[in-house]
């Protein structure tokens, strides 16, 4: 199967495209004869980034790569006039920035404030500013956001990043209905959710799965047409996350506290628990 959007010569915008999850992606459309631009904040890690991409691309003036800051609006229409002015259009955004604070529920707005800037307002920047162009070509496009599993099932510790990844999930879901809905739109949306996966400077552990593999999963669940691309790792099978999901949903429909799969009166319910 392949999809129109991920054809040679097609250009995708990789926001976060210098580390992790966005490189490997950017590798990935490089190595199947796409056009890529790497966006990405960390001005340290992109010349790098583009180097590794451009040994994999057709030829070096493939690639592009664009110092950006996805939460201001300026850097992202920026962005948007220079991949237009270098590749003439763009068939795949892949909106996947993200920065990492650790906020409670009542305590860090600093945090908070960062987490919204770049990993929602990062995101509504890119549609924003992009989708109106990608639907005026009239080709086939896709526009993929990075999720978590954390905007799903809400787990204790980082409830800035759960509600900012929550309102990824309802955001792209409003998205692929609109786009739906919109006539003569060949823009499809998809939702990718990783697993646990080495990024960044953190050690691989055997059980956490590699950017590449998270990649590889996001093009094979694109070019099938998949909304949501929900990922496994080495220590999560897709049976736990199902169980994991229902669980966190029915909180609300059986009545139950909020996060009671943490709840000690409803550690053997949740054991014993099958979807
Ligand atoms: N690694 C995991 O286990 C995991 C799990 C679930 C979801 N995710 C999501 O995957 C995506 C990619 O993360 P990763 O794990 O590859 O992390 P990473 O740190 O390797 O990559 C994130 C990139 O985003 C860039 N970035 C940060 N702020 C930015 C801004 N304001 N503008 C532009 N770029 C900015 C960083 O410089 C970095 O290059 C994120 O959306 C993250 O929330 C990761």
């Amino acid at each position: 199967m392949s999809h129109p959007a991920l054809a040679p010569g097609r250009v995708a915008v990789v926001t976060g495209g210098a580390s992790g999850i966005g490189l490997a992606a950017c590798k990935r459309f490089a190595r199947r004869g796409m056009r890529v631009c790497l966006a990405d904040v960390d001005d340290e890690a992109l010349p790098g980034a583009e180097r590794a991409v451009a040994e994999l691309a057709r030829s070096p003036g493939d690639v592009l790569a664009r110092r950006t800051d996805v939460g201001q609006r300026e850097d992202v229409e920026c962005l948007k006039r220079d991949v237009y002015d270098a590749f003439g259009e763009v068939a795949v955004l892949m909106n996947n920035a993200a920065a990492f604070r650790f906020g409670g529920a009542f305590r860090d707005q600093e945090a908070w404030e960062t987490t919204f800037a770049v990993n929602l307002m990062g995101i509504v920047h890119g549609l924003q500013v992009f989708v109106p162009a990608m639907i005026e070509q009239a080709t086939p496009c896709a526009v993929v956001n990075t999720g978590s599993k954390q905007g799903i099932t809400n787990p204790p510790g980082v409830a800035n990043y759960n509600a900012a990844k929550a309102a990824v999930k309802s955001l792209t879901e409003s998205l692929q209905h609109e786009l739906r809905n919109t006539d003569g739109c060949r823009v499809s949306a998809h939702l990718l959710v990783p697993g646990w996966t080495t990024t960044g400077r953190r050690e691989h552990r055997p059980e956490a799965w590699l950017p590449e593999q998270v990649a590889d999963r996001m093009i094979e669940s694109v070019e099938r047409g998949d909304f949501y691309i929900l990922c496994p790792d080495g220590e999560t099978t897709p049976e736990m996350d199902r169980k994991r999901i229902l669980w966190a949903a029915r909180d609300l429909t059986e009545n139950r506290p909020p996060l009671s799969r943490w709840h000690p009166d409803y550690k053997q319910a949740y054991e014993s628990f099958e979807p």
